[in-house]
């Protein structure tokens, strides 16, 4: 594929690659590192909803969910049962706060290493649980293994890409994270049916096969050339930046990294110097999308859509099999992002998919407050069901080639080289929080807030495609380490960015648009 490209910022440099076999297989296992984190996604709303994990676990719940007639907002309510799915947030908070460091000075394929191997031992854990605390240790593992996935994958893909894919290949990690969904959601809808524990034990403990894959991926990868010369190895840094863009000609890509690298040696304290204010616009991007990204409301169908679904009436085959449905369209969505990402850039689809969530969200929330009013008892007819299932797909679909995919990328590659590891530990730290926010509060908010929980999170989807319309500047084909042009170029940001940051003054810049 020819790799020529025009960028849009004034300024920045156009390199040309083509794509390479060796790029290709490295992103292509690099990626791996999503499959845990869907996995785990997709797996844990099933095996809650399964009759003989709650027997043996949340034996409350298990009689609240087989009385007749309770309030249908309130039949899964319990404290109890969300610390389970939610547990594994606030443990891969805290780990991705260390992955930063190990990312850094060791490299990113060794934060991915032991991703895969925390998550390895946590399955372990889950599948032979005999107790609440194996189940809650397990999960706390889990936790640590995504922790440090989430914080090296991003990045590692980030940079390995040339940068005119840089976009579809980040993508790769969220297709993988639904992938994991998807073979999640199967394996549960063929484990439900087994009698006994041993459906639930198997669909816990299978978690080892994507965390294997991981562990093997993160030994045969090579690292990046940025975290080569980051740590002193510039030469094999430059032969990798050969073999990877496929030509000798590399010296200039080679020279910005070397740049990037001086650059970053002056900054001791990544975590205290991210706080400086030229490195507000990366600072508070980092924090806003992530939260934004959690406040579409996402995860309410990713955790629970076979609660959701079954409290809607569906029978809880049919649950497991509606979130099969959901989890496919969004896989299959998550390719438009892939393929479309680097062409039309990051704002057209997050605008796009902004709206498309505001407007199927509004008519989910109107559906299913005609049906079961405030009050909450009632049944709603097949017609009715199947068309709040369609808009469930519509609002997924919108979220698959937006904020899904975009949530991970655009963190990712706005930062320069010194914060870029502290950075994405706060993209992942306040993700997996909004995470564990909505994952521990979802259920109470449904049985308190009702249909308004889906205007509530309206409310947000409206506010982030205001925010993203105004305050992100387009980051396709920029090269990495020349972002900052894109940031001084910004209308807001611009004001931010010293003019020795990028080298000329953002009067300059502007007149270079011209
Ligand atoms: C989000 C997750 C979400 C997943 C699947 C990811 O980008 O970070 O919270 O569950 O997509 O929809």
């Amino acid at each position: 594929m020819a790799g020529g490209f025009v960028s849009q910022t004034p300024g920045v440099r156009n390199y040309n690659y083509k794509l390479t076999p060796k790029v290709f297989i490295t992103c292509f296992i690099g990626a791996f590192g999503g499959l845990i984190f869907g996995y785990d996604l997709g797996i844990s709303g099933g095996v809650t909803s399964m009759e003989p994990f709650l027997k043996e676990f949340f034996p409350h719940v298990y009689k609240k969910m087989k009385s007749a007639h309770e309030n249908e907002y309130c039949r899964f309510d319990s404290e109890l049962l969300t610390l389970f799915t939610s547990s594994l947030y606030l443990a891969a908070l805290v780990s991705s706060l260390f992955a930063s460091t190990i990312t850094r000075i060791f490299g990113r394929k060794w934060s991915m290493f032991l991703g895969g191997f925390t998550f390895f031992v946590g399955s372990a854990f889950n599948g032979f649980a005999q107790n609440i605390a194996m189940l809650l240790i397990g999960r706390i593992l889990l936790g640590f293994g995504v922790g440090f996935a989430n914080q090296s994958v991003p990045v590692y893909l980030s940079e390995m890409a040339p940068p005119n894919l840089r976009g579809a290949f980040n993508n790769g990690f969220q297709v993988a994270i639904i992938f994991g969904i998807v073979v999640a959601t199967i394996i549960n809808y063929f484990t439900a049916q087994m009698k006994g524990n041993i459906g639930w034990r198997i669909s816990l403990g299978l978690a080892c096969v994507p965390a294997m894959m991981i562990m093997f991926g993160a030994l045969i990868l090579p690292d990046t050339p940025n975290s080569l010369i980051e740590r002193g190895f510039a030469e094999e840094a430059k032969e990798m930046l050969r073999s990877l863009r496929g030509t000798d000609e590399v010296e200039e890509e080679f020279q910005d990294l070397i740049d990037a690298s001086e650059e970053s040696k002056q900054v001791k304290h990544p975590w205290k110097n991210i706080l400086l204010p030229r490195y507000r616009p990366q600072l508070i991007m980092t924090c806003a999308i992530p939260f934004f990204q959690q406040l579409t409301g996402i995860n309410v169908i990713t955790f629970y859509a076979p609660v959701l679904f079954q409290t809607l009436g569906f029978g809880s085959k049919a649950s497991l099999l509606s979130a099969m449905v959901t989890g496919i369209i969004e896989l299959l969505c998550t390719f438009v992002a892939v393929f479309t990402v680097d062409r039309f850039g990051r704002r057209v689809l997050f605008l796009q998919g902004g709206i498309q969530m505001l407007i199927s969200q509004i008519a989910i929330g109107i559906m299913i407050g005609v049906k079961f009013g405030t009050v909450g008892t009632g049944n709603i007819g097949k017609t009715d069901a199947n068309v709040i299932v369609a808009l469930i797909c519509i609002y997924v679909a919108g979220f698959a080639w937006s904020w899904g995919p975009l949530g991970w990328l655009v963190p990712s590659e706005i930062s320069p080289l010194e914060i870029r590891s502290a950075a994405q530990a706060i993209n992942v730290a306040v993700n997996m929080f909004f995470t564990f926010l909505v994952a521990q509060l979802f259920l109470t908010m449904l049985c308190h807030m009702k249909f308004g929980l889906f205007f509530f999170f309206a409310v947000f989807v409206f506010i982030m495609t205001i925010f993203i319309y105004l305050m992100l500047p387009e980051t396709k084909n920029v090269p990495i380490e020349e972002m900052n042009r894109v940031w001084k170029a910004h209308w807001f940001w611009g004001t931010f960015i010293p003019d020795e940051a990028v080298g000329v003054s953002a009067a300059e810049l502007q007149q270079k648009a011209v």
